[in-house]
């Protein structure tokens, strides 16, 4: 791998022509959703699937989304049924990916899919990921652009220090809105799964199709990529910290930040929890950096409320927070 760095460019025109020219030749695009940069590659072409894998360091097991312009285009590779088309309705295009049987003809490499029967799918609704599908053409793949187990990247920045020259184009549209992942549900069986909390919250959803049953509970089995460590920092995290110890920075949430840290970031001031998910990745990203210079030893993270959008937030902390396994 050559030393050079990513490249990254505004989202004019003429940027989108050079990425479905790099996507036709089999080459890999970060592009900005609402939710998080996504490392965007041809659905349809088994090397441009093995070579997202491969720049991420991603276990082949783990499944990627495919990305659409919308549910119709979706209908040529997976079969939606009454459920999935009610909540294509009511929230796409944005942050809930679906999981669904897959076609017979589903155009979507195997390699995308892990090898099951089934394809997460999802469209979103970010004004330059809709831009480059409909000029590509085809379905995207696209995983968050960071490195496997890694904190997801919320800005353009962040992708080029993950992937560097992994990735032939950034384009760059500014910070995610929204800064957590999709929310995933799978619609295989008769109950709906709840893979991931994310963007989209339970109670929304369960207001359009009912109850979700929760991968990983009562000896469900939990999605293919859900490891238990993710999103990991290199700074070790501690949660719901009520008092600050020695050599810690501060994750700090609400009007009454713990006293005393020399290096703080607050994910919101207010107590505002979609504001909180918009900075959760940068401030991450920012106090590992930040707080290894200055010599620190972990991050203490103050309580965040277990709803609404809390409960993704809460997701991601605990996988950062979880054990290593061995690097
Ligand atoms: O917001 C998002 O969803 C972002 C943007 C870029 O679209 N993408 C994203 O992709 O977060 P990724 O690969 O980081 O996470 C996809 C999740 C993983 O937990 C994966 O295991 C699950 O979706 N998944 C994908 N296909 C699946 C399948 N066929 N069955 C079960 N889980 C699946
Ligand atoms: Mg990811």
């Amino acid at each position: 791998m050559s030393e050079h760095a990513a490249r990254t460019l505004p989202p004019s025109d003429a940027a989108i022509a050079e990425a479905v020219s790099l996507l036709e030749h089999g080459k890999l695009v970060a592009l900005p959703t609402e939710t998080v940069y996504g490392l965007a590659g041809d659905a349809t072409a088994d090397r441009a699937v093995a070579a997202i894998f491969a720049a991420k360091d991603r276990p082949q097991f783990n499944p990627l989304i495919a990305h659409y312009t919308g549910a119709e285009a979706a209908r040529r590779d997976v079969t939606l049924d009454e459920r999935a088309m009610e909540l294509g309705r009511r929230f796409w295009p944005g942050p809930l990916t679906l999981v669904l049987p897959r076609r017979a003809d589903c155009r979507v490499s195997l390699l995308a899919s892990a090898g099951l029967d089934s394809q997460a799918v999802r469209v979103p609704r970010h004004e330059v990921a809709q831009r480059l599908l409909a000029a590509f053409g085809r379905p995207l793949v696209a995983p968050s652009a960071n490195r496997s187990g890694r904190v997801s990247p919320t800005q353009a920045q962040h992708v080029a220090e993950e992937l560097g020259d992994r990735v032939a184009l950034i384009l760059d549209g500014g910070p995610c809105a929204i800064g957590i992942e999709s929310t995933v549900v799978a619609l295989l069986g008769r109950e709906p799964l709840l893979l991931r909390p994310g963007a989209v919250t339970e109670e929304e959803i369960e207001a359009v199709i009912g109850p979700l049953d929760h991968a990983g509970e009562d000896g469900r089995p939990r999605g293919p990529g859900m490891l238990a460590s993710h999103y990991a920092p290199d700074l070790p995290l501690r949660l719901d910290a009520t008092e600050l110890r020695a050599g810690e920075a501060l994750l700090a949430f609400g009007p009454r930040p713990l006293a005393g840290a020399v290096l703080s970031m607050n994910l919101s001031a207010a107590g505002d929890l979609d504001e909180a998910a918009a900075q959760l990745f940068a401030a991450l990203r920012r106090l590992d950096r930040d707080g290894r210079g200055q010599g620190l030893i972990g991050i203490a993270v103050m309580p965040v409320p277990e709803r609404g959008l809390g409960r993704a937030i809460n997701d991601r902390l605990r996988r950062a927070a979880a054990p290593r396994p061995d690097a």
